[in-house]
């Protein structure tokens, strides 16, 4: 397999636009659909080839790449054309949960459609840029013949057989962000009060959370061995803690909304009976509990 092997994007959104300009700018043969024609203009300017029907899209290329808003309209798109589809790869891109996932490798199975699931590590300017990632898992022959090409979109990681797990590990990767970006919010409207600007407080968090994300191996042993044994950093003491951080905030007029959760898992640990303990085994409260 070359590096220029035709390939068909289907979904030129935000990021659906950039992936079919990295690949064209790399010499691919690239067919293009869109739902509001429009958006596949610059692209076709750019040399790409317009679809004007999904199955013209798929009957274009061996590897379909699918980018849209959800796995409804991937569905909604894909299912009339299974047949056009059989003995081609899908890559699917769009976001969605493992379940979808699974469910819509298995339909491919149905059909005789290779499927690999992604998910995107990565914004629309960071397509084909250095920090880039993109995750798949699913189909492992299909994505070891495409890889090649995959690779000039972000670094492609392989996850497995089971076409859910690239989804999963996005969406725990996203939860990583977006509990961040709300802490930063949350400190941001406390430190607001004091007429500090989001601008100022934003370079002092930058530096705290990147020290405090070398602590993240420390709180993965824990996590590891079930051992939540400390002498420092104990659910009794992150309490206290937590109990003054939602003091303060309510005493400046901030909701505690995104704070409050965490001081409720370290009081449920603490009612358990785990106060001596790391505070890293809130865990516990989340997760299931083996059968
Ligand atoms: N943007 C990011 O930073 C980012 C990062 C990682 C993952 N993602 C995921 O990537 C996927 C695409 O995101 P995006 O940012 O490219 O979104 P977007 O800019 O909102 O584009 C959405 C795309 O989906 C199409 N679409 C929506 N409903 C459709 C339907 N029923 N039938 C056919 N086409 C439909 C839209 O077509 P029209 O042009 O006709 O509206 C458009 O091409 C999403 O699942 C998103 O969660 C995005």
């Amino acid at each position: 397999m070359t590096d220029r092997h035709p390939v068909t994007v289907v979904g030129l959104g935000a990021m659906g636009r950039e992936i079919a300009r990295v690949l064209l700018e790399a010499g691919h043969p690239t067919t293009v659909w869109n739902r509001t024609r429009s958006r596949a203009d610059d692209l076709v300017a750019r040399g790409a080839t317009r679809a004007d029907t999904v199955g013209q899209a798929v009957a274009g290329s061996p590897l379909v790449l699918v980018c849209v808003l959800d796995y409804a309209a991937t569905r909604e798109l894909l299912e009339p054309v299974a047949a056009e589809l059989a003995g081609r790869t899908v890559v699917q891109l769009t976001t969605g949960t493992p379940r979808q996932a699974r469910e819509l490798a298995a339909w491919a199975a149905e059909h005789g459609i290779a499927y690999v699931d992604s998910g995107m590590m990565a914004t629309p300017p960071m397509v084909g840029r250095p920090g880039s990632a993109f995750l798949y898992s699913g189909d492992e022959a299909a994505f070891s013949r495409y890889r090649e090409t995959l690779e000039l979109l972000g670094t492609a990681r392989w996850f497995g057989a089971d076409a859910g797990l690239a989804s999963l590990y996005d969406l725990a990767l996203l939860s990583g962000m977006y509990t961040m970006f709300a802490g930063f919010l949350h400190g941001a409207a406390m430190v607001g009060t004091a007429g500090v600007s989001a601008a100022e407080f934003a370079a002092d968090a930058g530096d705290w959370l990147r020290a405090m994300t070398g602590s993240l191996p420390h709180a993965a042993r824990f996590v590891d061995t079930g051992d939540y044994t400390t002498d420092v950093q104990s659910v009794e003491f992150n309490k206290s803690a937590l109990d003054v951080i939602v003091q303060a905030s309510r005493d400046q007029g901030v909701a505690a909304d995104l704070v409050a959760p965490i001081q409720e898992l370290l009081a449920r640990q603490l009612a358990e009976g785990h106060g001596k303990e790391a505070f890293d085994r809130i865990i516990e409260s989340i997760r299931p509990r083996p059968a």
